[in-house]
């Protein structure tokens, strides 16, 4: 079998190179692995490629990357428009943050079906077509209309959110119907793939039995496959980074203070208003904490352009401002802020030498920063997890501190908790976090998605095959 594996964004992973977002870091190893085409934007857009896919392709360990410029007539309505003013609000329950028009919808449909096209070129025989995310809701109906009849299946890394929700979005019917072409759809969590299932049976009136439901497509397996990540390299990846000179001059600087880190992409969904705001708590409920502790949130910008983006940005600059100036001294600043990227191994040295993770996410599909931070620890001497039950991975890290990331009192307290844990308690929160993390790598996520595949495939021929 040969793959096909299509996300809109995508990464080479260079050493150096900022990672933005956890899928691109997820599905770098496995793509470096398998062996598989990896199919995304290259961030560049084109006049006239609607006709002519323009793809500049190159390997990739034992894999391959093809970076597709696309149509500059629909690029912005397609990413700023439908898929980040309409379905991400969405996905992440804030139907107040719908802004959208008609003509962002044709932009999104348009590259859905100009993506097709494009992969038509890495079409083998034997190729099994991976899609991810929302920006593709429609792709697979789009391959299936080119006559493409191999498996194709579908995941989603956000959250699926409840019907009346999704509802709020502009032709919200004719998606889902069109996501039904795909063999199969994954989710992160079981309340993604029930949400998924109930807009199933009572928007569209289709009746889903043990995961699988029947349309004008053929059969569709929904189910949910957690995803997770490479545990052995990132913790090795930890251990090493201790050296690299941005890890090092972090450390020199904090003079025995503790640290906690906050890595984030700046977003809306990643609650970062209330985690500014309950560490002002804090440290205003406990002033002896002044000095011993500061915060490192690194907001790696993206969406600029989205007024939503804009704004939260401005909000953030000035509530930082506002908490440094009212605790800072000429000697402490309580928050370091940054608005720039890093290199996961960057990342994970900073990780390593943070005492406190605080991923406090409103909402979030799994939210692999959390998994990474843990995996980052060392065993000796780990740091504590302050994790929103609000993001995917609580589910399975649920050793962390888990908080309500709408409480700010009760965050304030807890930080504070993590912490003065005593190590004891810190290393058998750790041990367990690990032992998940292991049993749920993203090795074991691309095996079960790729098997359940094939598998969802050919029960769905065996279903509609003529007797
Ligand atoms: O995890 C959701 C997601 O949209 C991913 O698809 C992507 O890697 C990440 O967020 C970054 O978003 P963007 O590419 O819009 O900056």
């Amino acid at each position: 079998m040969s793959l096909v594996v299509v996300s809109n964004r995508i990464t080479r992973g260079n050493a150096n190179e900022p990672i933005t977002g956890g899928l691109a870091a997820a599905l770098l190893p496995i793509v470096e692995k398998s062996g598989a085409i990896w199919v995304g934007s290259s961030g560049r857009v084109r006049d006239g490629v609607q006709k002519e896919p323009f793809a500049e392709v190159e390997a990739l360990g034992a894999g391959a990357l093809a970076m597709l410029d696309l149509p500059a007539a629909h690029y912005g309505g397609y990413y700023e428009g439908f898929a980040n003013s309409a379905l991400w609000p969405a996905l992440h329950s804030r139907a107040d943050l719908i802004r959208v028009s008609q003509g962002d919808y044709l932009s999104y449909r348009e590259v859905n079906a100009f993506m097709a096209r494009a992969l038509l070129r890495f079409r083998k025989p034997d190729t099994t077509f991976w899609i991810q995310d929302y920006h593709f809701l429609a792709l697979g109906a789009e391959l299936r209309d080119l006559g493409v009849n191999q498996p194709i299946g579908f995941f989603l890394h956000t959250p699926w959110a409840p019907r009346d929700v999704i509802e709020g979005v502009p032709h919200h019917r004719e998606l889902v119907e069109a996501m039904l072409a795909y063999d199969l759809i994954g989710f992160q969590t079981e309340d993604d793939c029930e949400n998924f299932s109930n807009y199933l049976s009572s928007t569209l009136d289709l009746m889903v039995e043990d995961g699988v439901v029947m349309s004008q497509h053929g059969t569709t397996r929904i189910a949910v496959f957690p995803i997770g990540i490479d545990v052995e390299k990132f913790t090795r990846q930890a251990a090493k980074a201790v050296s690299h000179p941005d890890v090092s001059r972090l450390r020199r600087s904090l003079n025995g203070e503790k640290l906690a880190i906050g890595v984030d992409r700046l977003d809306y969904s990643k609650g970062l208003v209330n985690r500014i705001k309950a560490f002002d708590r804090m440290w205003t409920a406990h002033p002896s904490l002044a000095r011993t502790v500061s915060l490192l949130q690194i907001a790696t910008p993206s969406r600029g352009a989205i007024e939503a983006y804009g704004n939260l940005q401005n909000e953030l600059a000035k509530l930082v401002s506002d908490v440094n100036g009212l605790h800072g001294e000429v000697d402490w600043t309580p928050i370091r802020y940054l608005n720039k990227g890093f290199s996961q191994t960057v990342l994970a040295g900073f990780y390593r030498t943070a005492q406190v993770g605080v991923v406090t996410p409103l909402h979030d599909g799994m939210n692999l920063v959390a998994k990474e931070y843990v995996a980052a620890q060392n065993p000796d001497d780990p740091g504590v997890l302050v994790l929103s039950k609000f993001a995917g991975a609580a589910n399975e890290l649920d050793t962390a501190l888990l908080v309500n990331p709408h409480d700010i009192d009760c965050m304030a307290r807890t930080i504070a908790t993590a912490l003065s844990m005593p190590l004891l308690e810190r290393r058998m929160r750790w041990e367990a976090m690990m032992a998940k993390l292991e049993r749920r790598s993203i090795q074991q996520w691309f095996s079960s998605f790729v098997e359940a595949l094939q598998q969802a495939r050919s029960e769905g021929e065996a279903l509609t095959q003529p007797v």
